[in-house]
């Protein structure tokens, strides 16, 4: 063997030593998959920031991240959805705040009704030191809160009109598991059934319920309209979201990868939360163009049902925590003072 033709050799050993190398670190850099797995549609608030999220994610970390979005509840639901993310079936989602109090009851404090005036004063009680401790209060249970995702503000529907508390009496709404909502419904001697999201269409269509509570962009997306012909606008409570991530997977990403991931994040929550506003206002412009009848309260009627809602407060206040509660009351300007 003359020594160019081993200089060859060498050459194509070390090339094939290269590229099986270079197959192990490809292997290893296999994209990191990220699930986001949410129960609403894909118009509305957080339809639209899983959208955002995978789009700016692919773009910027292409090769290093997918995500793969599973929307009206097709990949898990509420019943499954936490414990999915727990055992890392699926690495992000959005439930809505009252839907942790299994693993963080002080949750609840978005909850309880007529707390907060709007979404700008949700907004502030989000971002003080309060709100975002309650981010991290789910560690031991291997969940992390990246973020908060507004929705908007509750509204009632029912079957028939509701003006006053007393008109809620007797009739059985969907609720989504708090206790304190259904110390709400239960205060307005109504009948609180938990049903999941993906659930609430069949069960007023049988008539299980008669009513339900939620944002005019879901009461709008999930079609509810020919069977809730009354909608009543209340804005008696909120309807926001932690958008969250299982905490060992996502302290395995690498470090460069992650904390691209987290500006993103943030870049996401910045759009959905300029956007959610908008978006429940153009749903109500919708329902408004249909056959829905709004109904909006005089100061009056507004000042009924915080009356008979708001009880629940005291209620709730040692599993929540008053410190909590005086915090939001705090930054709730109108508010402040009314206690
Ligand atoms: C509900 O169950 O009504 C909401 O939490 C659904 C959602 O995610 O907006």
């Amino acid at each position: 063997m003359n020594t160019s033709h081993l200089g060859r050799c060498r050459l194509v050993v070390g090339f094939a030593a290269l590229l099986s190398f270079a197959g192990v670190v490809l292997a290893d850099d296999a994209p990191i998959v990220i699930k986001f797995s949410h129960v609403v549609a894909e118009d509305t608030p957080k339809g639209q920031g899983a959208l955002l999220f995978k789009k700016l994610a692919e773009e910027r970390l292409a090769g290093k991240v997918t995500v793969e979005i599973y929307p009206n509840s097709s990949l898990y639901g509420d019943a499954d959805e936490l414990q999915a993310l727990r055992d890392d079936n699926v690495q992000i989602l959005a439930p809505s705040l009252a839907k942790f109090g299994e693993y963080n009851q002080q949750l609840q404090i978005f909850d309880l009704p007529f707390l907060f005036d709007d979404l700008d004063a949700v907004n502030r009680f989000q971002q003080r030191a309060k709100g975002r401790q309650l981010l991290t209060g789910m560690q031991k249970h291997n969940i992390t809160g990246l973020a908060y995702w507004h929705n908007g503000m509750k509204q009632l529907s029912a079957t028939k009109a509701l003006n006053n508390p007393a008109d809620a009496k007797g009739l059985a709404f969907r609720i989504q598991p708090s206790p304190v909502i259904e110390s709400q419904f239960t205060a307005l001697g109504a009948t609180p059934v938990k049903l999941p999201f993906a659930a609430t269409l069949q069960a007023l269509q049988d008539g299980k319920v008669q009513g339900t509570e939620n944002t005019w962009s879901n009461l709008y997306s999930q079609k509810y309209a020919p069977v809730q012909p009354y909608m009543t606008e209340t804005n008696h409570g909120v309807l926001d979201y932690m958008l969250v991530t299982n905490t060992k997977f996502w302290y395995a990403i690498p470090h460069a990868t992650r904390t691209e991931l987290e500006g993103i994040i943030e870049e996401v929550t910045f759009a959905v939360n300029n956007a959610a506003e908008q978006q429940n206002i153009a749903a109500r412009q919708q329902l408004s163009q249909g056959k829905t009848h709004l109904i909006s309260l005089t100061e009056q009627e507004r000042s009924a049902w915080r009356a008979a809602m708001q009880p629940v407060w005291k209620q709730y206040e040692s599993v929540i925590g008053s410190d909590i509660i005086h915090a939001a009351e705090q930054v709730n300007r109108k508010n402040a003072g009314k206690q």
